[in-house]
């Protein structure tokens, strides 16, 4: 079998290189997804499914009831005015990212994100034969329309924003994203909005940039917000072409998103929330804890604003996250993320509070 060059060129995630190593006992701080369990009456609905015998395919755009829950939430929680046929569900906010970014990049063309970053983006843009190009973050790890216009040429078809922001728990604020979307209007790319972490904020707000432009494509899941990572249940929105482009590559990648984790999606986004208040208090705890715990340590850390992870500047990210391993402390180097942030680690505090203070206690002694 000769493979595709552009795929061979992919490297397979740092995040999953760095678990290897990791001996028994090991505290895990390098996984990007809540420890809580889903809340049960989601669980409950899912069941009902299955005992229904729910579990044949559903629309290709997913159901008409969970789509029009999509369309009540983002009124209620974004201000938006997506109505139900301009929503998809898709399996996780992955297959979202990359179904944005197939229906716009052809061979060559650039698709731009922040550096540091999440890891998937810039390998979705080379399967997809385009070339990722890093945009520098400022010095507080926000995305400004200054940096990404010095980087917008003819070949420009889409950037990729995400606030809050993996790895660095930065919160862009409405006037940042307001110039980031009239950035895409006047040059014409789609503006993809990574929003899986709306629900989890403690200093500023979530804003949508869909509201300022319709060039935007707005990704998000239940994934984080309902600690449902292992449900693969996402969804997109996007207005008039722009869907249907997403939906010929979906339908045939994908069908639809699964029947059971749809009506367990219902019960999440129309069902009570408190259960994403008291989570996004806990984190709210953790991350006090951490960041106080490495400062005490001397550690130059910027206060997260969002998101479950903590970025710290620690000198050589690699070395470190590998004396960390050693003494029981999974982390993320920071290289994982962009070329840019080598001397950082990815901590995540997804982990509880008990394990969070034995790591610090170990991190203490190792540095
Ligand atoms: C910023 C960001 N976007 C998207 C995803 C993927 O979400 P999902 O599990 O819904 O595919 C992650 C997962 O870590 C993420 O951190």
């Amino acid at each position: 079998m000769k493979f595709a060059s552009h795929v061979e060129e992919i490297d397979i995630s740092g995040i999953r290189k760095c678990f290897e190593g990791a001996g028994p006992g090991a505290i895990n701080l390098g996984l990007g997804q809540p420890d809580f369990d889903t809340p049960d009456h989601i669980k409950r609905a899912a069941i009902e499914a299955i005992e229904e015998g729910f579990t044949g395919y559903t629309m290709n755009l997913g159901t008409a009831e969970l789509r029009d829950a999509l369309s009540e939430k983002f009124r209620r929680e974004n201000g938006l005015d997506y109505v139900p046929g301009e929503i998809m569900v898709t399996s996780g906010a992955s297959e979202a990212l990359f179904l944005a970014i197939a229906a716009v990049v052809e061979k060559d063309d650039e698709v731009l994100m922040s550096d540091p970053g999440f890891v998937s983006y810039s390998a979705l843009a080379r399967v997809t034969q385009g070339r990722p190009i890093a945009v520098p973050m400022d010095e507080r790890f926000h995305l400004t329309a200054e940096a990404v216009a010095e980087k917008v040429t003819s070949r420009t078809k889409a950037l990729v924003v995400n606030s809050p922001n993996n790895p660095t728990g930065s919160v862009q604020t409405r006037e940042e994203l307001r110039a980031l979307a009239e950035l895409a209007d006047d040059h014409d790319f789609a503006l993809i909005s990574d929003e899986v972490y709306e629900h989890f904020i403690y200093e500023g707000e979530h804003v949508s940039p869909a509201l300022y432009s319709d060039n935007v494509v707005t990704i998000n899941a239940v994934s984080k917000t309902y600690a449902m990572t292992g449900w693969r249940l996402g969804y997109l929105a996007a207005r008039g072409e722009a869907l249907e482009n997403m939906l010929k590559v979906h339908q045939y990648v994908q069908a639809c998103a699964s029947s059971v984790s749809q009506r367990a999606a219902l019960a999440a986004v129309s069902g009570p929330q408190d259960c994403v208040r008291e989570m996004r208090d806990e984190f709210l705890m953790r991350r006090d804890v951490l960041v106080e715990g490495l400062q005490s340590m001397g550690i130059d850390i910027a206060m997260p604003e969002g998101a479950f992870y903590a970025f710290p500047k620690v000198g050589d990210g690699s070395d470190v996250a590998a004396r960390l391993i050693k003494g029981g402390v999974v982390t993320v180097p920071g290289f994982a993320f962009g070329s840019r942030c080598k001397e950082h680690i990815r901590i995540s505090y997804a982990a509880s509070m008990d394990d969070i203070k034995t790591a610090l206690g170990r991190m203490r002694e190792i540095l």
